[in-house]
């Protein structure tokens, strides 16, 4: 495990008042009641496809959640995972590593523990009231609301996939002045898709309803950090320095699903179809995670929508990157890792073959809030720290995190910069209405 000693504190609901204090005191027992609700809405259908074993399944997942709930509520001591899924004995050593940290003094808790633990292992424990309690196991709680997200931005996800259409017609003929506007262009989209989670909105609406494209510009004053140049430099050298054909690869550690995967899936064919990249990997989430996150279900089921929309450049968009997975020039792939409570710093010593894979990429995009939050460490850090200081020797590649602004952490701004912007909008980090395009190439 990583020292702990010259590192600033953790984000934490101890922190009266704080936005963590927030999320815990209401926004997570509100994603808890949603959760409920939807299986009370589903009683029918799992009657319909089990019989009474799934009305019973339903009402044990039900009681679960309930007591989930009271303990949060309640601040009870976090209690060991009692499934046998196969990342329960990894959770349970997080655990333990955490009581050590108080030295006897209590137990960890929901409201004195570390946020990010106690938010990640609520998922956790969700997941576990659904898989304990077959045959409803595999139902996604969350799976609604994704669905709901991407039907409400369909006038956005088809101006975005107009425009790429329309851009590949003529993309063979960009001079390299061109083709960057256009990838800052789509990475911006990417960005600010960002925007449109439902963790962040408990689980209420969050769609892109405008044109994506429209106020790009008007924007770019609230890329706080902005290293688009930087992440041109290292896609055009790579590009071009690839003479002797090795395969120029990118990652792309995914966050929501909705506007926001598709905005990262047209921003990662950009990278193919321009030849900047030859291989992009995607990592999702293996179980149902922070309402929103995509899984392999999610990824497969937008790209079938897609496909099978009644949208000429949509359906289009779709058929090819049906294409791009069977051609296997883009990968899906999930690791348990990435819903684990462990911050990035620990993947060498957690997951050595995840980190030995990142290993091999050329570049890592990290999407949304919570890869920043594990990236840095989820800590109270001073806003002019360096990020290759927070990033605390995690790095495996080059690496990018897009990133709207969710929670009250942030490092790599200017001296006075936070203070400034803080002064005129007291809400700046959590509103999302800020965001970063934070490059490290350093070793
Ligand atoms: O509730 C915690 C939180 O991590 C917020 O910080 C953020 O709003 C959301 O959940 C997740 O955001 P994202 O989908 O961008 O990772
Ligand atoms: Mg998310």
């Amino acid at each position: 495990m990583a020292a702990v000693t010259a590192l600033p504190v953790s984000l934490s609901a101890r922190f009266k008042g704080s936005f963590a204090y927030f999320t815990v005191k209401d926004r997570l027992p509100q994603i808890l009641t949603k959760a409920i609700d939807t299986l009370h809405r589903h009683k029918n259908e799992f009657f319909e496809e089990h019989g009474e074993k799934g009305v019973e399944a339903e009402k044990r997942a039900i009681s679960f959640l309930s007591k989930l709930r009271n303990e949060l509520q309640t601040d009870k001591p976090v209690t060991p995972l009692e499934d046998e899924l196969p990342d329960a004995a990894l959770w349970n050593q997080y655990l333990d590593y955490q009581r050590n940290l108080l030295n006897g003094n209590g137990e960890p808790s929901w409201f004195q523990s570390p946020w990010l633990f106690v938010e990640c292992y609520m998922y956790r424990r969700i997941h576990a009231a659904l898989a304990q309690n077959p045959p409803i196991g595999s139902f996604d709680v969350f799976k609604e609301g994704k669905a709901q997200n991407f039907f409400e931005s369909q006038e956005a996800i088809i101006a975005l996939c107009t425009y790429f259409q329309e851009l590949l017609k003529n993309i063979k003929d960009l001079d390299e002045k061109q083709l960057q506007g256009e990838l800052f262009k789509l990475l911006q989209v990417s960005l600010w898709g960002n925007k449109c989670d439902l963790s962040f909105s408990a689980g209420e609406k969050s769609s892109q309803k405008s044109s994506p494209l429209q106020c790009l510009e008007d924007m770019v004053p609230y890329i706080i950090v902005n290293d688009m140049e930087k992440l041109w430099s290292l896609l055009i050298n790579a590009k071009t320095r690839n003479t002797d054909k090795c395969t120029v690869r990118v990652d792309v550690i995914l966050d929501n699903a909705g506007f926001e995967l598709v905005s990262d899936l047209v921003l990662t064919d950009f990278l193919l179809s321009s030849k900047l990249a030859d291989e992009v990997h995607f990592h999702g989430k293996s179980i149902p995670w922070y309402v929103s996150d995509t899984t392999k279900n999610d990824f497969n089921w937008t790209i079938k929508q897609l496909q099978s929309a009644n949208h000429m450049w949509m359906s289009r968009c779709g058929i090819n990157w049906e294409g791009n997975l069977k051609k296997g020039v883009w990968v899906y792939q999930d690791h348990m890792f990435w819903t684990l409570p462990h911050i990035y710093s620990s993947m060498a010593e957690v997951a050595p073959d995840l980190y030995a894979d990142l290993q091999k990429s050329n570049l890592l995009l990290f999407k949304g809030d919570l890869n920043y939050r594990k990236l840095t460490g989820d800590r109270k850090w001073e806003y002019t720290v360096p990020f290759h200081q927070a990033l605390n020797k995690f790095h495996p590649a080059p690496l990018c995190s897009l990133r709207t602004l969710k929670s009250d952490t942030q490092v790599g701004l200017k001296p006075g910069q936070g203070e400034q912007i803080q002064a005129s909008e007291p809400e700046w980090m959590i509103s999302g209405k800020y965001g970063v395009v934070q490059f490290d190439a350093t070793p």
